[in-house]
C-alpha cells in the first residue's frame, strides 16, 4: 500500500508540473517562467472592505493548519478593481514581488483566497515553499452554486453543519440549502410553536437501514433520537456561512413530508389522527414509475385556514432569521390520496370550482407563496410546484431530471437544476458490493457530465445548479463527506467554470491531488473512481462481463477462479465470460503494477442479479 501511495504521489507530481490542480477550473490560468519562493505571507489590505477581515482571518487559520507562517515576507496585496464586474470574480497574480489579488467585493477576495490555498503545498512544515509565477482571471459561470444537506433523516450538530459549510466554501459553492424539516424530524426552533421541536424534533431510536426492517413507531416508546437548532444557533450558523461567502436557503417542506409537523399538530391533516415522527420505517409504497401511496398521512390539509395560520408563523420567523433572498417551501412528493378521500376537501373544491388535485395543490402553493412574499422573501420549490398554475415570481428547483426545469424556464420561472441523474449525492458512487446500498448509482464521471443549461431553454432563466445529500443512509458527518466528495468537486467545476474549459481527463488528474489534500485534513472521501466498473450482460446463454475504469493510465486485473491476489490474475482487455460454478469475480485497478482502487469480490449469483 505504501508503495502504491508513493506511486500515486509521483503521478500527482506529474500533474502539478504539467499544470495547476485548481478545482473548480479557473476561467483562465497562465503560467510564466519562474517561481515565487516564500517563507510565509502577510496581508497588505488596500480594499477598505469591512468584511475582508473574515477572509484574512480564515486564510491565516488555514496557513497555521498547514504550517505556513502568517508573518512571512511574501505580501498578499488586496486591491479593489472597478473593472471587475462580477462580485465573485477576481484576478490573482503571483510573481517575484509577491501576490496581488484584485476584486470588487468580498466574494471575489474570498474566492481568490480559496484558489491561492490550492496553489500552496499541502503542508510546508515551516520550510520555504514555491508557487509558480502565474496569472489567474476568474469568475463564476452561475450565480447559484449549491449543496443541500438533509438534517432531518439524520441530525447533524451545529459544529458538523459548520464543518460541512466550511468545506464547501473551499470549492466556491455559495448556496447552502438546509433541508430542515421532513417526516423524520423538525429541526428548527419556531418560538411561537414550541411543540414543533418539543415533539417534532424527536423520534424513537432505531438502528440500521431505513425501510421495512425498522419497526413502526409507537406512542409510548421513548423518543430519544433527534435534535434541533435553536434560533441563536441558526444565527450563529448563518454568520459562519456569511464569512465564507455562503447564503443559506432554508427549506420548510410542505404540504407533503410533514409527518413531524403533524406529530405536533395532528389537527392539521385531513384525518386528524394522532401520528408519530417517522422512525425511518416503511410508510409508503413506491411503484417504480415515480408514483406512490402513503400508508400514513404526511401532508397538510390545504383547505384548513389553521394550516395557513401556522405556516404564517413558521415562515415569518424563518424569514426574519435568514437574510437570504429565497425560502424553499419543498412542495415535492405530495400524495393526494387522503385529500381525495376527505369530504372536507371535496366540499371545498366544489365551492371553489377546482377541477382536480393539481388545482388544489396550486391553491396551496399560491397561498404559501403569498405568505413567503409578504414576509419579504422569494419562494423556491421542488419541480412538483409547476404541476398546477404557478405564479411567475416563484423559482423552481428541478430534481426529477431536467424536464421540470425546462418546463419552468419555458414558463418564465427562474430555475436551479438539481437533477437526480447528475446531482443526487445519496446515490452510490462505486460498485454496490462495496458501498452502502441505495436504489440508484451516480459515478463521479457521470456527475461531471452535468450541464445545467439544456439547449432548448433561454440560459437567462437558469440561475445555476445544486447537488443534494439526502441522509437516510448517512448517519455521520464522516460518511456525509464520503458521499459528498469528490462528486461535489465535479458539480463545483460544472457550476463555476466555463463549459469549454471542462475536461474529464484533466479533472480526473486534479482529483488525485485533492485526494491527498483531503487525506492530509483527515477527511474521509470516496476514492470509488479508482475502482473497476463492472457491467454484466448476456450473450446468448453466456454471462458476460465488461470491466472499465475512467482514470486514464490505469489497468484492470481480474480472476474468475476464486484465486487471489488478482494482480497475478488476468489483465483485462476485452469482455469475458463468467463461467457457471460457485465462483466469484475478483477485480482491481492497477497503476504501474500497484493496486490503486479497492479489490472487488462479487459472487456469480450476485452478478446474475445485476442482469
Ligand atoms: C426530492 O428528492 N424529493 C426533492
Amino acid at each position: 500500500m505504501k508503495k502504491a501511495l508513493i506511486l500515486m504521489f509521483c503521478w500527482i507530481n506529474l500533474c502539478v508540473s504539467a499544470n495547476h490542480c485548481i478545482i473548480p477550473e479557473p476561467v483562465s490560468y497562465n503560467e510564466f517562467k519562474g517561481k515565487l519562493i516564500s517563507n510565509g505571507f502577510q496581508f497588505q489590505d488596500n480594499s477598505n472592505l469591512k468584511k475582508i477581515e473574515y477572509a484574512k482571518t480564515l486564510f491565516n487559520e488555514y496557513l497555521t493548519s498547514i504550517k505556513i507562517s502568517d508573518e512571512g515576507e511574501t505580501k498578499i496585496k488586496l486591491n479593489l478593481n472597478n473593472s471587475i464586474k462580477n462580485k465573485e470574480g477576481y484576478i490573482l497574480e503571483v510573481n517575484s514581488m509577491g501576490i496581488l489579488i484584485e476584486a470588487i467585493d468580498f466574494g471575489g477576495f474570498h474566492n481568490a483566497l480559496q484558489t491561492l490555498k490550492q496553489l500552496l503545498p499541502v503542508s510546508s512544515e515551516n520550510n520555504l515553499f514555491e508557487i509558480p509565477h502565474c496569472k489567474i482571471i476568474d469568475e463564476p459561470r452561475f450565480e447559484w452554486r449549491g449543496l443541500m444537506l438533509d438534517v432531518s433523516r439524520h441530525f447533524f450538530t451545529v459544529e458538523e453543519v459548520k464543518d460541512y459549510i466550511n468545506k464547501m466554501s473551499e470549492f466556491k459553492f455559495n448556496k447552502f440549502h438546509w433541508h430542515l424539516t421532513d417526516d423524520e424530524g423538525w429541526r428548527i426552533e419556531i418560538k411561537s410553536l414550541p411543540k414543533l421541536t418539543e415533539i417534532g424534533a424527536w423520534r424513537g431510536e432505531r438502528n440500521g437501514r431505513f425501510g421495512e426492517n425498522r419497526p413502526a413507531p409507537t406512542e409510548s416508546e421513548p423518543k430519544t433520537y433527534g435534535g434541533f437548532y435553536t434560533q441563536e444557533e441558526v444565527k450563529e450558523i448563518i454568520a459562519f456561512a456569511d464569512k465564507r461567502n455562503i447564503t443559506i436557503v432554508p427549506e420548510i417542506d410542505v404540504p407533503g413530508h410533514s409527518m413531524a409537523l403533524l406529530a405536533a399538530y395532528p389537527e392539521l391533516s385531513t384525518k386528524k389522527e394522532i401520528t408519530q415522527v417517522s422512525v425511518g420505517h416503511k410508510f409508503a409504497e413506491w411503484f417504480g414509475d415515480g408514483s406512490f401511496k402513503m400508508h400514513t398521512e404526511n401532508m397538510l390539509n390545504p383547505t384548513d385556514e389553521k394550516v395557513y395560520e401556522i405556516l404564517e408563523k413558521i415562515y415569518s420567523e424563518v424569514g426574519k432569521l435568514f437574510p437570504g433572498e429565497y425560502i424553499h417551501m419543498g412542495g415535492d412528493e405530495c400524495y393526494k390520496g387522503y385529500w381525495k378521500e376527505s369530504d372536507e376537501v371535496k366540499n371545498f373544491m366544489m365551492k371553489n370550482n377546482m377541477k382536480d388535485m393539481h388545482d388544489l395543490q396550486a391553491y396551496f402553493i399560491n397561498r404559501v407563496q403569498h405568505i413567503i412574499e409578504s414576509n419579504g422573501k422569494k419562494m423556491i420549490g421542488w419541480d412538483e410546484i409547476t404541476e398546477g398554475q404557478l405564479n411567475k415570481d416563484a423559482a423552481v428547483m428541478s430534481w426529477q431530471g431536467m424536464k421540470g426545469g425546462i418546463k419552468a424556464a419555458k414558463l418564465g420561472h427562474k430555475v436551479v437544476m438539481s437533477p437526480t441523474t447528475f446531482a443526487y449525492l445519496d446515490y452510490i458512487q462505486g460498485d454496490q458490493s462495496v458501498e452502502n446500498s441505495i436504489y440508484a448509482s451516480l459515478s463521479l464521471e457521470k456527475s461531471y457530465k452535468f450541464e445545467p443549461v439544456p439547449d432548448s431553454v433561454n440560459p437567462k432563466y437558469i440561475m445555476g445548479g445544486q447537488a443534494n445529500l439526502w441522509t437516510e443512509v448517512i448517519p455521520t458527518l464522516s460518511f456525509a463527506y464520503y458521499m459528498t466528495y469528490p462528486r461535489a468537486l465535479s458539480i463545483s467545476e460544472t457550476l463555476w467554470s466555463p463549459k469549454e474549459t471542462k475536461n474529464w481527463d484533466n479533472f480526473s488528474h486534479k482529483i488525485l491531488v485533492h485526494f491527498n489534500r483531503f487525506s492530509k485534513q483527515e477527511t474521509n472521501i470516496s476514492k470509488a473512481v479508482l475502482d473497476p466498473i463492472v457491467t454484466v450482460y448476456k450473450s446468448g446463454e453466456k454471462l458476460m462481463c465488461r470491466l472499465e475504469n475512467n482514470i486514464p493510465g490505469t489497468e484492470i486485473y481480474y480472476s474468475i477462479d476464486n484465486t487471489y491476489p488478482v494482480e497475478y490474475g488476468i489483465k483485462y482487455t476485452v469482455p469475458f465470460e463468467i463461467p457457471k460454478g460457485d465462483l466469484s469475480l475478483r477485480t482491481q485497478t492497477f497503476l504501474n503494477n500497484q493496486g490503486v482502487g479497492r479489490a472487488l469480490q462479487i459472487h456469480r449469483e450476485e452478478l446474475l442479479k445485476r442482469l
